[in-house]
This record gives structure tokens, C-alpha cells and sequence, in this order.
């Protein structure tokens, strides 16, 4: 049983002490996350803020960057990741007990559950321990390869999946959290910090999304509402503030055509604020 690295009966000097011996699939399960260098888990208490636009922007940058990335849609009751990246109708090579991820580009896989379904109004009723073995095999049976980066896009709230997936990643996935600034989601983003803290794992830090509006007339961002609810429960929360994105209707429109912002208008004062959010991760040890 030497070679036993990650169930949970394991000794630190890897011998296994569980009474069925070793887990095989957690072995298999620690050989995927030992190639993967950084995790990063995008994930909100509430919904439609845009974590999805923030963790495919995030991936498709990060690429670019010339970063190798894989990016998981674990939203498995809307999965939009393939629209977002003009994925939409992909279907993963399937091997025994392996799945090959959907190449977007050289540098940025994609796994989601909505490759699987057979079309985009097939219901999906899953109960948590589903769900939870769901996106366990997403990470271990995806034939993710060498990555810089896994960027995860969850569903809102702080239920199955985001607990699933950190649970899966393990304590040092790092997860990102994105708010708006309107009335700021004070108490769903204070729970999010925490849950985050109970398992274990770091905050990395806290984007504002949609603060500030980009004007397409004169292409400066105009502050028509609050802005700094973000930064202000970053401070409070103790976590990172890693900055502001503004509601630009080219934001929703690339989204909707499947053509990511961070590809086609890199150059704008959203590209760039978008750029700013990821210098972070850019910063992070190769
Ligand atoms: N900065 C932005 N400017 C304009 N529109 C945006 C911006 N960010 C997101 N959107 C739009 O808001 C909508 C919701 O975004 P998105 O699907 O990314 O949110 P979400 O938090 O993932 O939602 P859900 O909770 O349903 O998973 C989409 O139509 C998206 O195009
Ligand atoms: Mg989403
Ligand atoms: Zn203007």
C-alpha cells in the first residue's frame, strides 16, 4: 500500500491504514490534482452576478497569457459555459472510465456538464450525494493533463456544488468571489467568505462586477450607481479587493455570441479592468 497518497486513511508516511486498503479512486483523484498547480473556485451566494462571465474571462485571459488552463462548469442545473465560449453542441471523446476535455484552444480546455445533456431543455434533477460524485468524476475521470490553472465556475449559493468542489480540490483551491455593488449582497458574500474559511480553504479575493457603467458613446466608465460595496466588505471581510468591472453591454453581447470578451476587446476600459482581476493569479509561482 505504499503508494497510497490521498484516502483519508492514509499515514503521512503513505502507508494506508483504511480496512479495505486503499481507496483506488482517491488515488486516482490525487494523481489528477498533483498536475494541476493552481485551483481557483469563481463562486457568489447569489446569483446572476456574473461568475460565469468573470470564470470564463478569467480562463480565456489566462490563456492567452500563455498560461496552460482548464476550465469546469460545476452549475449542473445551468451549465453556460459552452454558450459562453461557442462550445455548444461539443461532445467530450469518451474512453473507459476517462473523458477527454473540449479543447476551446492549444491552451484552454473545457469540461460541462452540458456536453453530456442531450439538448439545452433536458431537464436535470440531481440529488447532492449525485451532484457530488458528479463533480468528483469531473475532475478526476477529465483527462485535464499538465495545467497551470483549473478555474471552476459554480452555480450561487453555498450548497452541494461549491462544497463538492472544494471538498474534491482539495485545501488549496483558492476561491474567487464576485458581487455587485448595488445594496451589496453584504450578508450573501460574508456567507461565502465564510463557508469558504469553515472548509479550509483561502479567499483569494472579492471582484465587483457590473460597478460602474461603460459608456459606448465616449468609452469611459460613468459611476450611474453606488460603487465600492465590494471593496468596502473586502476590507471588512478581511480578504483581497481585486477590482471592478463595469456593466458594458459589449459584456453580455460577447456572452451571448459566444465570443469572449477578454479575446475580441482586450483593449477597452472593461478589457483592462478585467486584465486587472487577473493579475493576481498571473502573479502566482509557475
Ligand atoms: N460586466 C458585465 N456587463 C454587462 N453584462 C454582464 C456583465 N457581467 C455579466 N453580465 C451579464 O449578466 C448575465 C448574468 O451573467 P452570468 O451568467 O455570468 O452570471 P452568473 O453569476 O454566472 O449567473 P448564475 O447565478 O445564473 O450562474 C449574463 O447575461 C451576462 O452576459
Ligand atoms: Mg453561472
Ligand atoms: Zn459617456
Amino acid at each position: 500500500m505504499s503508494e497510497c497518497s490521498g484516502c483519508a486513511s492514509a499515514a503521512p508516511d503513505g502507508s494506508c491504514s483504511s480496512e479495505s486498503g486503499c481507496d483506488k479512486a482517491d488515488e486516482k483523484l490525487q494523481k489528477t490534482l498533483g498536475r494541476i498547480r493552481h485551483k481557483i473556485v469563481v463562486m457568489s451566494g447569489k446569483g446572476g452576478v456574473g461568475k460565469s462571465t468573470v470564470a470564463a474571462n478569467i480562463a480565456v485571459a489566462l490563456s492567452l497569457a500563455g498560461k496552460k488552463v482548464g476550465l469546469l462548469d460545476v452549475d449542473v442545473h445551468g451549465p453556460s459555459i459552452p454558450r459562453l465560449l461557442s462550445l455548444k453542441g461539443q461532445k467530450p471523446h469518451m474512453g473507459d472510465h476517462v473523458m477527454e476535455p473540449v479543447p476551446w484552444s492549444k491552451n484552454l480546455s473545457v469540461m460541462s456538464l452540458g456536453f453530456l445533456l442531450e439538448d439545452d431543455k433536458q431537464a436535470v434533477i440531481w440529488r447532492g450525494p449525485v451532484k457530488m460524485g458528479l463533480i468528483k468524476q469531473f475532475v478526476e475521470d477529465v483527462m485535464w493533463g499538465d495545467l497551470d490553472f483549473l478555474i471552476v465556475d459554480c452555480p450561487p449559493g453555498t450548497g452541494d456544488e461549491p462544497l463538492s468542489t472544494l471538498q474534491t480540490l482539495g485545501p488549496t483551491a483558492i476561491a474567487v468571489i464576485v458581487t455587485t455593488p448595488q445594496g451589496v449582497a453584504v450578508d450573501d458574500v460574508r456567507r461565502s467568505v465564510s463557508f469558504v474559511g469553515e472548509l479550509g480553504n483561502r479567499v483569494l479575493g472579492i471582484v465587483e462586477n457590473m460597478s460602474g457603467f461603460a459608456c459606448p458613446d465616449c468609452g469611459a466608465v460613468h459611476n450611474i450607481f453606488n460603487t465600492g460595496g465590494g471593496e468596502e466588505l473586502a476590507r471588512e471581510a478581511g480578504v483581497r479587493f481585486l477590482g471592478r468591472i463595469p456593466l458594458d453591454p459589449e459584456v453580455s453581447i460577447s456572452g451571448d455570441e459566444g465570443f469572449p470578451f477578454m479575446k475580441v476587446h482586450r483593449d477597452t476600459a472593461t478589457g483592462k479592468a478585467m486584465q486587472q482581476v487577473i493579475e493576481p493569479l498571473l502573479a502566482f509561482p509557475d
